[in-house]
């Protein structure tokens, strides 16, 4: 006979599992988090048998502080983390018969001549052709591999947005720069996806998705709506992806996921649609306005 559902996230202390953690506790779920360091192995197996999750939900990875541009520094201790790290957890819970959701990402990508803006997207099956920061490069290695595991859901997130302006925020960082890119992106509304991230490790899905508003939108775009919705007046300067590589250490990722799939399995789940990101920023700014977030 099946158990009941546990949700153990690991990463806690980070800011999307600070969300899960807070979703699934007002879902009255039964859910535990953790900080053991993914790369032990001991650690790890000891954890699982001592919570005994039916599911993992795996928010932890090194981002780089202020920025990824610090992994560029620190190659040692991102692998120890992105690649040892989040296969021995995936590994681990392959073993012990846990199901593990992957919180990745999809900066793995960049607009090419097949995939221009306002071209077709990329699809999962599509293979990384964005290696110009090492963090990004440790993510497409470790999902490359992790997708044969078949207790896997890897979803690949992008330039996540919570309701707040949490400094982790997209929204947040762009409107702190001092100058910023224009270039269309696919975006992650915390809000209308982490919920249907439960939903998917709950019908135990496994397998990579691009886990993402339908659509892209570009940074002025972005910052219009929140100079329109939030801030009065707000005001921003751009500068060219040319003059944005001269201050940067790593690259950046840049690009349009498809969301066909993602948007077929949330319907046979039932969940309901996905705005589209121009419409999920519209929503996600009324709610910070409703909620006084200036
Ligand atoms: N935020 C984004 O823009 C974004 C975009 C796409 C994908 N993602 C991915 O989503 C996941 C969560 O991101 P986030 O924004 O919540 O990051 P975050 O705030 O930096 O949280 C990550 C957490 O993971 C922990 N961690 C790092 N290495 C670990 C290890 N080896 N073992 C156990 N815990 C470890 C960190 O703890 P310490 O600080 O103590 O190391 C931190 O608490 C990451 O894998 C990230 O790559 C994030």
């Amino acid at each position: 006979m099946s158990r009941p559902n546990r949700f153990l996230i690991w990463g806690g202390g980070g800011w999307v599992a600070g969300h899960l953690q807070a979703l699934l506790a007002g879902q009255g779920k039964d859910v535990h988090s953790t900080a053991v360091r993914m790369e032990n192995r001991e650690a790890v197996l000891a954890e699982l048998e001592r919570v005994r999750p039916t599911h993992v939900l795996n928010a932890a990875g090194c981002t780089g502080r202020p920025n990824v541009d610090w992994c560029e520094d620190h190659k040692e201790a991102t692998v120890r983390s992105n690649v040892v790290g989040a296969l021995n957890l995936a590994d681990a819970c392959f073993v012990q018969g846990v199901h593990c959701t992957v919180f990745a990402t999809g900066c793995l990508y960049q607009y090419d001549e097949r995939h221009p803006w306002d071209g077709p997207s990329f699809v999962e099956t599509d293979p990384a052709n964005f290696f110009g920061s090492f963090y990004s490069v440790t993510k497409a290695h470790v999902e490359e591999i992790m997708k044969h595991y078949d207790n896997c859901l890897i979803l690949r997130l992008r330039m996540p947005v919570s309701d707040d302006l949490h400094p982790r925020s997209f929204v947040t960082k762009i409107a702190r720069y001092e100058r910023v890119v224009d270039v269309p992106n696919s975006h992650t509304m915390l809000a209308d996806l982490l919920p249907a991230a439960v939903l998917l490790a709950e019908h135990r899905e496994t397998g990579v998705y691009n886990f993402t508003n339908p659509g892209a939108i570009s940074h002025n775009e972005v910052l219009g709506l929140f100079r329109d919705l939030v801030r009065p007046g707000f005001a921003w300067r751009n500068f060219s992806l040319e003059e944005q590589a001269r201050v940067l250490k790593a690259g950046r990722s840049n690009c349009k996921l498809d969301t066909t799939k993602l948007a077929a399995k949330l319907a046979e789940l039932g969940y309901g649609e996905v705005p589209e990101i121009h419409e999920a920023y519209r929503r996600c700014f009324e709610r910070m306005r409703a909620a006084g977030v200036r």
